[in-house]
This record gives C-alpha cells, sequence and structure tokens, in this order.
C-alpha cells in the first residue's frame, strides 16, 4: 500500500544542510498497521510528509496504493490537482489535532469536503456519519474548545477520513494524551483499520503504543532504517534492538564467567521443562534472572533470561540444546546468530 525507495530529505536552511532522510526503504502492506519507532530527530515526521509529500522528497520515490506520488507536480500548498486529489485519498492525524477553532466540530470535518468540491448536503451527511462512527455524534454543534483532548483527536480522526482515504498517516497521535485516553484512541484506530480494511502508517516514540495494535514496525536512527519486520519476525530475530525494546526482561549477571542467555519461546510452549533438562543433562546449576510473559502484536510471548556458570566457550553444548528445542536464544554480549533469513 506504501513503497518509498531510497527516500532521501535534505534540509538547506541558513546554508546548513541536515539530512533527515538517507535512503529510506519502507513497505507497508494493505490492511496493516505499521509502527515508525525512534528517538527524537531521527526523521520519523519527516518521513511521514515525505509520503504524503507536505514536504518533497530531495530524492528517492514514495508510492500509495500503486501511484507514484513522486511523479505528480507541486508541494505542499502549491500541490498540483492530480496530488491534491492523490493526497485526499490520504488521511493525516496529529499530535496538536490542528482543528480550527471558530468553526464547529461538525464543519471541521467538512473542511476536506467543502475542498473536494462537495455538495452541502453531502457533506453534512457524510460528516455526521464519520462523527458517528468515531463515537462523537451528540458534539456536531460544539465547538473544538468545548472538547476533551481525546474528544479533539476523534474530530481529527473524523476530518483525516472524509475523503474515503485507504491510508491513514498519524504523527505522534497519542502523545499529547493521558494513558486511559491514549488506549481508547489507540483502540479506535485499531477498529477502524479493521472495519474499513484501513492501512495505518503512525509514527511514536512509545513502545507500548507499537506493542497494543501494530502488526509491523521499523526503528529509525539518524534517518536510516535500522531494522523492520512484523511483530513475529522482529521477535524471531536474535539481538533485535525492536524485539527487546518490545519485550524486555530484567536481571544482570551475577558475576564473570557467567554466561547470560535470554530464551524466547512463542505461544504456549513452556520453557520450564526445557531449563530442568538442561540442567540435569549437564549437571550444571541454572539461575533465573528474570521472565516475563505478555502479549505482543497479539501473540502470547514469554521470555526468561538466565545464567549458566562458566563463559560462553564453555557453555556452546548446553546452548545448542536448548536452540535444538527450538526455543530462540539470544546470548547476551555475544554476536546474534541469524536464524531467520533476510533477517540482520
Ligand atoms: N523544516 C526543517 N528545516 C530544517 N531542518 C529540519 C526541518 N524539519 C526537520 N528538520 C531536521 O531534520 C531532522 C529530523 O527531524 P524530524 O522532525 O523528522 O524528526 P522526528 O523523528 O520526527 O523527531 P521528534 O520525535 O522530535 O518529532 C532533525 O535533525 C530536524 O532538526
Ligand atoms: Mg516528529
Amino acid at each position: 500500500m506504501i513503497t518509498t525507495t531510497g527516500l532521501t530529505k535534505v534540509y538547506r536552511s541558513r546554508g546548513r544542510e541536515v539530512t533527515a532522510l538517507d535512503g529510506v526503504d519502507l513497505h507497508v502492506r494493505e490492511g496493516e498497521v505499521y509502527g515508525v519507532i525512534g528517538q527524537s530527530g531521527a526523521g520519523k515526521s519527516s518521513l511521514i510528509r515525505c509520503v504524503n509529500l507536505l514536504e518533497r522528497p530531495t530524492s528517492g520515490t514514495v508510492t500509495v496504493a500503486g501511484q507514484d506520488l513522486t511523479a505528480l507536480a507541486g508541494r505542499g500548498p502549491r500541490a498540483g490537482k492530480e496530488l491534491r486529489q492523490a493526497r485526499s485519498r490520504i488521511g493525516m492525524v496529529f499530535q496538536h489535532f490542528n482543528l480550527l477553532s471558530s468553526r464547529t466540530v461538525q464543519d471541521n470535518v467538512e473542511l476536506p469536503l467543502e475542498i473536494l468540491g462537495k455538495s452541502g448536503k453531502e457533506r453534512s451527511r457524510k460528516a455526521l456519519e464519520l462523527l458517528d462512527l468515531v463515537g462523537l455524534a451528540d458534539k456536531a454543534k460544539a465547538y473544538p474548545a468545548q472538547l476533551s483532548g481525546g474528544q479533539k483527536q476523534r474530530v481529527g480522526i473524523a476530518r483525516a477520513l472524509a475523503g474515503d482515504p485507504k491510508v491513514l498517516l498519524s504523527d505522534e497521535a497519542t502523545s499529547a494524551l493521558d494513558p486511559e485516553t491514549t488506549r481508547s484512541i489507540l483502540q479506535l484506530l485499531r477498529d477502524l483499520n479493521r472495519q474499513l480494511g484501513l492501512t495505518v502508517l503512525l509514527i511514536t516514540h512509545e513502545m507500548d503504543v507499537v506493542k497494543s495494535i501494530c502488526d509491523s514496525a521499523a526503528l529509525m536512527e539518524n534517518g536510516r532504517i535500522v531494522e523492520s519486520g512484523t511483530v513475529s519476525e522482529l521477535l524471531a530475530t536474535p539481538g533485535s534492538q525492536l524485539a527487546s525494546a518490545l519485550f524486555p526482561v530484567a536481571g544482570e549477571a551475577t558475576g564473570d564467567d557467567r554466561t547470560v542467555v535470554d530464551v524466547t519461546f512463542h505461544g504456549e510452549a513452556a520453557t520450564q521443562p526445557v531449563i530442568s533438562q538442561l540442567s540435569r543433562t549437564y549437571n550444571i546449576d541454572i539461575s533465573i534472572l528474570g521472565a516475563a510473559i505478555d502479549t505482543v502484536g497479539g501473540l502470547q510471548v514469554g521470555r526468561m533470561r538466565i545464567e549458566l556458570p562458566g563463559r560462553y566457550e564453555d557453555n556452546v553444548v548446553p546452548i545448542g540444546f536448548l536452540r535444538e528445542q527450538g526455543l530462540q536464544i539470544d546470548v547476551v554480549g555475544q554476536e546474534p546468530v541469524l536464524l531467520v533469513e533476510g533477517a540482520k
């Protein structure tokens, strides 16, 4: 649904150049919720603004629903007709809602329909239908100042859906909201994704957001995507930073001459019997430093951090035993072993 190839954005201001995007290849499949995470300044907003051509990329291409947007003329407010039309098929939700305070809720939602030249009757019907969809049917005549943050964001989402987009872009839509409101807005995005088959590309710096609603995720650093994949692919990638951020296990090694191993299992598989078998077979004392079970991207995942006596070299055989049991093994402090083809 969204593909970027070699996307580069260089800002030039006051004789200084900042490379915000440095060759980004992004692939978002139809119907998925795709999260982009990264630290401040990583290039997340630049990416989303280039995807809908609010910013013109310095080089590279952006294709949305099969249409090469970079081939269409104009940018920003000077976009040509074709680009404006293509963009009306891409909804955008902002952190600070960007509602017009002098217009009612309904008139805010109607705004994109006015730009598309729809009749008054059609606009009103569509706006009321969308306000109902986001649970704000009773607020049509209210003004933004009379709404809570969560309600304002629901208006922002209704407005973003006015042009019947296939794609919804969201730049930190929940970062101005409290945790409970965040959850309800994320749930709304998830519901819209399922009900309307809407593809959602969202930017966040909160791992919990990715954990609760994303099917896939990418990690950005310095204008590049350094890791990406479906949540289950990421969890199965040894050494994945996203996987360990999505699913951290605590526990420090208790001393030198110790090997610390993270054991990850999916679904119903249990590690406990395997760990006792390991201990008996090799006659070693295994300490459990930490363990957790969680639901990530709708999958149940368990992770256990264990400690074996001796250095890594002394534990190659027991570690091999664990791998043979089909468990995913990450030896802390060792280069990851590639188990997934194509994984980094
Ligand atoms: N209009 C601009 N002119 C000049 N530099 C810019 C402009 N917009 C962004 N930048 C720079 O590009 C880099 C990436 O910025 P961007 O806003 O994409 O980051 P971000 O990942 O969204 O960060 P945040 O999490 O803080 O929102 C930063 O170094 C930023 O200072
Ligand atoms: Mg940003």
